[in-house]
């Protein structure tokens, strides 16, 4: 075997998957009321972006061919069931309105999801005794915000609540109002992950004590520990509709991706989380490795695994590496 190795001109030409440019999503965070973008503890090099600042980092993106974002909103304007999110001039609305602007081209795909709109953190509405996530009373408030999000300038939606049926009802919702043409990229199997502790932190999502909310996301999001039960929630995301499927976190559930790839046609994505970039930051900064060499190694891990892309907060600096090539 070590004939096939030995060169680099040998390597380059026998090298089986590769990250390209248009692999990478890039996802952005962006906050109302603020003039400056800002830092994020948890998670290096990574922003909470203003309105302002918001066409600048889209620009800063594209500037590297990086045709894909992700957007987060960090909100002022929480309640109860996430209302800002089903507002035509909420924050969702907004954001993506700019960033269409702003690049008129690009993929767009707008996270629907209310976590990040509701003062408890949950991400659909609460039953009446607070009990859980009142997941039929969600599925109306999801088709209201893709249509939101649609409106403003998404061509990707993408469920993120891991909340049943939600892919039929978006599907319904969007054919309803002229979005045929619309696409679902579906969270299909999202576990309950710590690996999202970054992002929680940057999005100011972590579940809140408004109430006598439940402490946990497990009633909706998956245990770590299956498999088949994710193979299930992906044949009934197709069953619903999806043109997409996305796992997520990634590296951990590389397994998962893999399943997944052999045995459907759909494109699947990974979520590169927040935990994961974290991890290769903090690792680099105490010396443990070169950033951008182990980014890479992650990156190309996914291809390997299947993946048609990867959202992730390393999207520029990959990009960066790949043109210098
Ligand atoms: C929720 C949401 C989460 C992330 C993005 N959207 C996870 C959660 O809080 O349950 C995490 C992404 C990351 O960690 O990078 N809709």
């Amino acid at each position: 075997m070590r004939r096939l190795r030995a060169n680099a001109a040998m390597r380059d030409m026998l090298q089986e998957n590769r990250v390209n440019v248009s692999d990478l999503i890039l996802p952005i965070f962006v906050e109302e009321n603020i003039d400056s973008r800002q830092a994020i503890k948890s998670l290096p090099d990574v922003y909470r972006e203003s309105e302002k600042t918001l066409p600048q980092a889209v620009k800063n993106a594209t500037s590297h061919g990086i045709q894909s974002i992700i957007l987060f909103g960090i909100s002022h304007n929480k309640d109860a069931i996430g209302s800002d999110a089903l507002n035509e001039n909420g924050l969702l609305a907004r954001m993506i309105k700019i960033a269409r602007k702003t690049a008129p081209d690009i993929n767009i795909i707008a996270d629907i999801c209310f976590c990040e709109y509701t003062t408890h953190g949950h991400c659909g509405v609460l039953k009446s005794d607070h009990s859980d996530v009142d997941n039929d009373a969600t599925l109306a408030n999801l088709q209201k915000q893709a249509i939101i999000a649609a409106r403003a300038g998404a061509n990707i939606i993408a469920p993120s609540g891991m909340m049943d049926g939600g892919v039929r009802a978006i599907r319904q919702a969007l054919d309803a109002n002229n979005f045929e043409h619309i696409a679902i990229l579906s969270y299909a199997a999202k576990f309950a992950s710590h690996f999202y502790g970054p992002f929680r932190d940057a999005a100011g999502c972590a579940l809140g004590n408004a109430n006598k909310a439940p402490k946990t996301r497990k009633t909706y999001q998956m245990n770590p520990a299956n498999a088949s039960e994710a193979m299930r929630e992906v044949a009934l995301d197709i069953e619903e509709g999806a043109d997409m499927l996305m796992v997520k976190p990634g590296l951990p559930y590389l397994d998962i991706i893999s399943k997944i790839t052999q045995i459907h046609a759909l494109p699947t994505f990974a979520y590169h989380v927040s935990g994961e970039y974290a991890m290769l930051k903090i690792a680099a900064a105490q010396g443990a490795f070169d950033y951008t060499d182990a980014l890479m190694e992650c990156l190309i891990a996914f291809k390997r695994a299947g993946c048609s892309g990867i959202i992730t907060y390393g999207a520029i600096d990959a990009a960066k590496l790949i043109n210098q090539k």
